[in-house]
């Protein structure tokens, strides 16, 4: 019987017989590849730019990679956020394998990313969207981007969001029936606002009512919540990034059947606005289209400028569509917009096209509102003396009539509402971070570092938002952070939900309008309730932010 190789080893023969053998030749070879590329990647200007920035230590070949393995999602934030703090810095890399990430935690670099024209491209991480959204205004770049914000911008004017005031109130007046069935017990808000988000942008954006049979919103709503779940698995669990490898898992075929419930309903949507387009053509009736484009620019016509804290946010082409306002134009929501626009001649969008705005407009416009209201309303039902405050602006506003409508002047009128809306998106953005890639290098202006052409840079809000240089007391939920007195002195780019800069968010303004009418309905009629403290959150940096255990609340009905 032969004996162990080693075993037979003299002095003489060691050498010779380690080397023969052909696994431990192997794992020389590979530990020598190994060698001269790390060799190799350090000596890149990439690399060593990259290496210049302050970040956690490295291992060969994966960086940081291995930091982040088995961890869930709400582990991941808390990594992100310890990080930052042990290394006591607004500015740090990770190395993701061979890619360089950069995190931004203060307003004065952000600036240099959001407000600048140059670093405008999403970065490639955005692209497990496309199954989803296509090419939309959130992932497109260059020309196409550029021509479809311009048409898809002045669809969300404030005399258009004027408008939606009574299907605002209407989805309003409807969350009440649902809250009152949970009266007295501890029930998820989140499931609630989310259809009923859905519902509002169908009727608003889109201008389709939902009619009765269908349980539209619902259904739509928990697909993009499990899509949502999907991507954010894959962002974490790199090895499932390529398609081939995703393919071949089960999450591929639910993720197949969830696409087919979301962009069903695009299809339905786009249908009908289609042939209502084409009625209103066969009984000769104007384009709505050519009459929007034909009216001239008249200054002499009222401007509807926001009246609103948010005038102090960082300016971009939503307030200049607003104070340019030409009066008369009959102005077209946005999918009548988009449809009349791709029928008429010299307009090149197609089909497709259209399609993959709507699934645009209807994520972005969907997840962000209704986990920005859950927020509002769990931190409500903590802070019992804010949530007082707000019930007596709205006393103040409604008086006796604690049931009417909310109209437009009534929301100009809910300022401590607003500021509470404000700081809820201050401590929980529900877009925590935006990811850019850059296609020069950029010289920061924190300190002496160059962030070198082709890395990933990621504005976390999340940290900006909480840096003490521009917050008092930065992790308390406190609303007067937002009078105009405290929002003097603080750097613009310190708030961004909404990201800033020419790619800011085309619906914010939507959004502030559709939060307040939906929370004065919610107050006016009960009080709300927590159990949990802040200190419990367990946040999830998922795409959108949200709380890994749920927005559970309790509603008792105000006498
Ligand atoms: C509280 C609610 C909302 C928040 C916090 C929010 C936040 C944001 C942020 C941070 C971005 C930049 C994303 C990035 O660069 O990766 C963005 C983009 C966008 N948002 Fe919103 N959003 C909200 C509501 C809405 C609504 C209601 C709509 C539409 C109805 C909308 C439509 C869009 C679109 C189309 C973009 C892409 C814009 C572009 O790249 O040109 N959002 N939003």
């Amino acid at each position: 019987m032969s004996q162990p190789q080693l075993a037979q080893l003299d002095s003489n023969g060691a050498v010779i017989s380690v080397l023969t053998n052909p696994l431990i030749t192997i794992i020389l070879g590979v530990a020598a590849i190994l060698s001269i590329y790390q060799y190799w990647f350090h000596s890149q200007r990439y690399v060593k730019l990259g290496n210049q920035l302050p970040g956690p230590s490295t291992i060969p070949i994966l960086g940081n990679a291995h930091m982040v393995l088995g961890l869930s999602a709400s582990g991941i934030f808390d990594l992100v956020v310890r990080v930052y703090h042990e290394l006591n810095c607004e500015v740090a890399r990770l190395w993701l394998g061979p890619r360089l990430i950069v995190g931004i935690g203060n307003a004065e670099d952000a600036e240099v990313i959001l407000g600048s024209n140059v670093h405008l491209e999403k970065s490639p991480d955005y692209k497990l969207f496309k199954p989803w959204l296509g090419d939309g205004l959130l992932i497109s770049k260059g020309e196409k981007w550029k021509s479809h914000r311009k048409m898809i911008a002045p669809t969300f004017h404030s005399s258009i969001l004027k408008s939606f005031m009574p299907v605002f109130n209407k989805n309003a007046n409807n969350l009440v029936k649902q809250f009152k069935n949970h009266e007295g017990n501890i029930f998820d808000c989140h499931d609630y606002l989310s259809s009923a988000t859905v519902d509002t942008l169908l009727e608003t954006a889109m201008g389709v009512n939902k009619t009765n049979e269908e349980n539209t919103g619902y259904d739509y709503a928990m697909a993009v919540m499990r899509m949502c779940n999907i991507l954010h698995l894959r962002h974490l669990k790199f090895w499932l990034r390529p398609d081939f490898i995703f393919n071949l898992t089960k999450m591929s075929s639910l993720q197949v059947s969830l696409l087919e419930i979301i962009h069903d309903l695009t299809k339905k949507v786009i249908k009908r606005k289609k042939e209502d387009y084409f009625d209103r053509a066969a009984k000769g009736e104007s384009s709505l289209y050519t009459e929007a484009v034909k009216t001239k620019f008249d200054e002499t016509k009222g401007h509807i400028i926001e009246n609103s804290i948010m005038n102090n946010y960082i300016r971009d082409d939503l307030d200049e569509n607003d104070e340019n306002d030409v009066g008369e134009k009959k102005r077209l929501a946005f999918l009548d917009f988009l449809i009349e626009a791709s029928q008429t001649r010299g307009n090149n969008l197609s089909d497709e096209e259209i399609k993959e705005e709507v699934n645009t407009i209807m994520f972005e416009g969907h997840d962000t509102t209704a986990a920005a209201s859950s927020f509002v309303l769990c931190l409500l039902g903590i802070h019992k003396d804010i949530q007082k405050k707000v019930y007596e602006e709205l006393k103040q506003i409604f008086q006796d009539n604690m049931d009417r409508s909310v109209t437009f002047n009534d929301t100009t009128q809910m300022k401590y509402l607003e500021r509470v809306i404000l700081e809820t998106l201050r401590l929980y953005p529900p877009v925590p971070v935006i990811a850019r890639k850059v296609n020069e290098d950029v010289k920061l202006v924190s300190g002496d570092y160059t962030i070198p052409k082709g890395t990933t840079v990621i504005i976390a809000q999340l940290l900006i938002h909480r840096n003490e240089r521009y917050w008092k007391n930065p992790e308390t939920f406190n609303p007067d952070n937002f009078l105009p007195e405290n929002c003097q002195e603080r750097p613009y780019y310190a708030y961004v939900p909404f990201s800033a800069g020419s790619r800011s968010c085309v619906g914010r303004k939507y959004a502030m309008l559709k939060l307040k009418v939906l929370l004065a309905g919610i107050i006016r009629k009960f009080e709300i309730i927590s159990l949990d403290k802040e200190a419990d959150f367990k946040l999830q940096g998922d795409i959108i932010l949200k709380r890994e255990e749920g927005f559970k609340i309790k509603v008792i009905e105000r006498a």
